[in-house]
Parts: structure tokens; C-alpha cells; sequence
């Protein structure tokens, strides 16, 4: 395992890509900065951060799962950052499909993209952004929170992405070959409105529903007060 520091870059995802392009990693690195100046979030959402306040960081890794299992990764990642946040004293929830919550704020996103190879995910960037000593954001961020509006004090950005990036690989060694409903039931415990009644809107309509599952495919399973159930992928769905 190896740490690969660059003080400023568009996207450490982006970065991280070109890496795997050029072969020029071949073992489990992790790739961080402290300037982000063009920040991917998933789908076309960007990742805004203030230099130097916040964990930034992209994960390469190997983890030669089969394709359908893609989903497992998300999983475990989620369930990493849930077990980091634990050791620091402060109790969070993963809003499906990628971020983290305290208290209906987002405090991190993740953003994982994976490079196929036949039937088999041959390498993946983890990309984790977590709000550490950042304590104004821009308008156009919807509810965002940090570590330090959290807990009142600062935090060492580069010990933390050390902590945080060693934790998420031994994660990933210690559950990628465990069975998708096993890791689910983790999952679930510390999904954030995991059944409990709330409203949310698809293209077409609002209504209220709960969460009811999740599927090997990454899809969110709800059902309605009338018993209708409904599967929906990543950004078919908004929480309101
Ligand atoms: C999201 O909430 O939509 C996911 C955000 C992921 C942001 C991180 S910051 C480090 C890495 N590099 C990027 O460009 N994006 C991810």
C-alpha cells in the first residue's frame, strides 16, 4: 500500500483514473490532496471544498469481484467511513446511495467508479470528500455539516486521511468475499430512514413510502402506505 500526495489537482478521482490508465499502479493506493479545484460528485454533481479543510481522497483498489457484486463495494466503503466516524465519537447513517449523514446533514460523499474486465471489476476508485475543519459552504450546497461543526474542534487532515484510507482498504480485504446479504443486514441497521414513513419524489409524482430493502443491483426498494412496492436506481429517486 502506498500514499501518492499531490497539493493540488482537479479531481483525485480524475487522477487516480489516469494512474490505472498508464499501469502505473498496481497495488492498493491511496491518492490525496488538499486542493480540489474540479470536484466530482456522482452523476453530474461537482464536489466543492476549501483548500486544505477537508479529507480528499481517492482509494485504488484491486478487488476482483464479479460484476454484479459491484454493489458490494459501496457497501463496505459506506460501512468503513460508519466505523471511522464510531472511533471518533459521533454516530452517523449512510443516506443511500452514497453519502453519509449526522443528523439529516451530509458530512461526506463518496463516489466509486470501477473498471471492467470480462465478468470481473478488475480495479476501482474509491473517491471519499469528507467535511473536516470546514465550517462555511456555499449556498448551493444543500445541508452540509463537518467534523468540526460537529464536535467543536480541529482536526489533522493528513492523519485523518491515514486513519480513514487504512481503515476503508482493511474493510474491503476483511469483506469483499462475504456474502451481499450478510453485509446488507450491516448495512441496513445504519440506513438512514430505513423503515420509517417519509416523503420522496420520483420523476412523475411526490408520495410517502419506506424503505423497505436494497438489492444486490444497488436498487432501493420502498413500499407505500398501500402496500405498493417500487425499486429505483441512483438518482431515479429524491429524499425530500
Ligand atoms: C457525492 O456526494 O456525490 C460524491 C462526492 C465524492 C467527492 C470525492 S472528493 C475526492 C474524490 N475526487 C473527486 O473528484 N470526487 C471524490
Amino acid at each position: 500500500m502506498q500514499f501518492i500526495e499531490i497539493s493540488e489537482i482537479n479531481s483525485t478521482n480524475v487522477y487516480s483514473s489516469e494512474l490505472l490508465k498508464n499501469h502505473a499502479v498496481k497495488d492498493d493506493t491511496i491518492v490525496y490532496t488538499f486542493n480540489q479545484t474540479e470536484g466530482k460528485g456522482l452523476g453530474n454533481n461537482k464536489w466543492l471544498s476549501e483548500p486544505f479543510q477537508n479529507i480528499l481522497m481517492s482509494i485504488i483498489t484491486f478487488p476482483e469481484i464479479q460484476v454484479t457484486d459491484y454493489f458490494k463495494l459501496n457497501l463496505i466503503v459506506s460501512l468503513a467511513v460508519i466505523d471511522y466516524l464510531k472511533l471518533l465519537g459521533i454516530k452517523a447513517k449512510i443516506k443511500w446511495p452514497n453519502d453519509i449523514y449526522v443528523n439529516d446533514k451530509k458530512l461526506c460523499g463518496i463516489l466509486i467508479e470501477n473498471n471492467i474486465s470480462g465478468n470481473l471489476i478488475s480495479s476501482s476508485i474509491v473517491g471519499i470528500g469528507l467535511n473536516v475543519n470546514q465550517i462555511f459552504f456555499d449556498k448551493s450546497i444543500p445541508n452540509p455539516v463537518s467534523l468540526k461543526l460537529i464536535r467543536g474542534i480541529d482536526y489533522n487532515i493528513k492523519e485523518h486521511i491515514k486513519i480513514l484510507g487504512e481503515l476503508v482498504l482493511q474493510k474491503i480485504k476483511q469483506n469483499i468475499n462475504i456474502d451481499f446479504e450478510i453485509l446488507k443486514n450491516e448495512y441496513l441497521k445504519v440506513l438512514y430512514l430505513y423503515d420509517e414513513y417519509t416523503e420522496f419524489q420520483d420523476i412523475n409524482q411526490k408520495f410517502t413510502a419506506k424503505i423497505i430493502d436494497i438489492e444486490n443491483s444497488g436498487h432501493l426498494v420502498i413500499e407505500k402506505y398501500n402496500g405498493e412496492v417500487s425499486k429505483f436506481f441512483f438518482k431515479e429517486l429524491k429524499f425530500l
